[in-house]
């Protein structure tokens, strides 16, 4: 078990403004997948606000059952340990909120969140977010909101269609710093979240971030493909899209593109 260099407690705490997002950091040069060893570590009793990170993964894992490029020494591939007291239902907001989290943690020229939970970058995809959870009945036990950020990678294979912050700025970036940066905006955006219990106070963010707002865009899940204008989300986190006759749909899930 090795620490990341550039990633470890020495490094990090400092740049952290946080109570307790990323106070607790496991750092690893290598693993399968920060979001399995972060659900192992929820189930050992783990804090709130545990941070698992690690310099490559060697099972990253996408959504829909993709997997997630993740070599090493490049990017950004980290988990959240949360534990909200709030419905099931609700968990799935927080793929949101961290997607906003992030837009607003980085504040550069071309950012955007793609529904449901993307950041883009100039029309390419820079960060995905999976998050998964843990329940009984109607009570939440945890959530694991992995985050994969491309900062530094600059050769993407074309069917990915990424790209990094060092390839839309033309420099490089600290991991660290960024890692922080983003805890420190979750943190507040969480504490919020868990206090409104929906994504009521992050609207006016999703509506300046989101790419596709007023787009005809796609939303496909298993065989169903909706297509529609795209109108904002509810503050559930459901996608809005405008049918052709003028009724609106609201879509739970799906993988989403805009039609050229
Ligand atoms: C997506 O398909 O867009 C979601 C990608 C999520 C990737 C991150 S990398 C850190 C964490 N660990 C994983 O195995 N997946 C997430």
């Amino acid at each position: 078990m090795t620490t990341i260099p550039d990633i470890s407690s020495t490094t990090l705490q400092p740049l952290l403004k946080t109570a307790f997002m990323g106070r607790t950091l496991i750092s690893e040069m290598e693993l399968d997948s920060t979001n399995i060893a972060a659900e192992e570590l929820a189930k050992a009793n783990a804090p709130e606000g545990l941070v698992v990170v690690a310099d490559r993964q060697t099972a990253g894992r996408g959504r829909n059952g993709r997997s997630w490029l993740s070599p090493s020494g490049q990017n950004l591939y980290f988990s959240l340990l949360l534990r909200p007291s709030c419905q099931p239902a609700r968990v799935p907001q927080l793929a949101i909120v961290a997607a906003l989290s992030i837009a607003k943690a980085l504040p550069l020229p071309g950012i955007a969140v793609k529904w449901p939970n993307d950041v883009w970058m100039n029309g390419r995809k820079l960060c995905g977010i999976l998050s998964t959870m843990s329940c009984m009945a109607t009570a939440t036990e945890y959530a694991v909101v992995g985050i994969g950020i491309n900062v530094n990678m600059r050769d993407f294979p074309e069917e990915i269609k990424g790209t990094s912050l060092a390839q839309e700025a033309g420099r490089e970036f600290s991991r660290a710093e960024v890692l922080a940066a983003v805890l420190n905006t979750f943190e507040e955006d969480y504490v919020l979240w868990s206090h409104e219990q929906s994504l009521t106070p992050f609207m006016e963010r999703w509506k300046a971030f989101s790419m596709l707002d007023g787009h005809t865009i796609t939303a496909e899940h298993g065989h169903d493909i909706l297509q529609g204008t795209a109108c904002g989300i509810t503050n559930e986190g459901l996608l809005k899209l405008k049918s052709p006759d003028g009724t609106t749909r609201l879509v739970a899930a799906g993988d989403t593109h805009i039609v050229i």
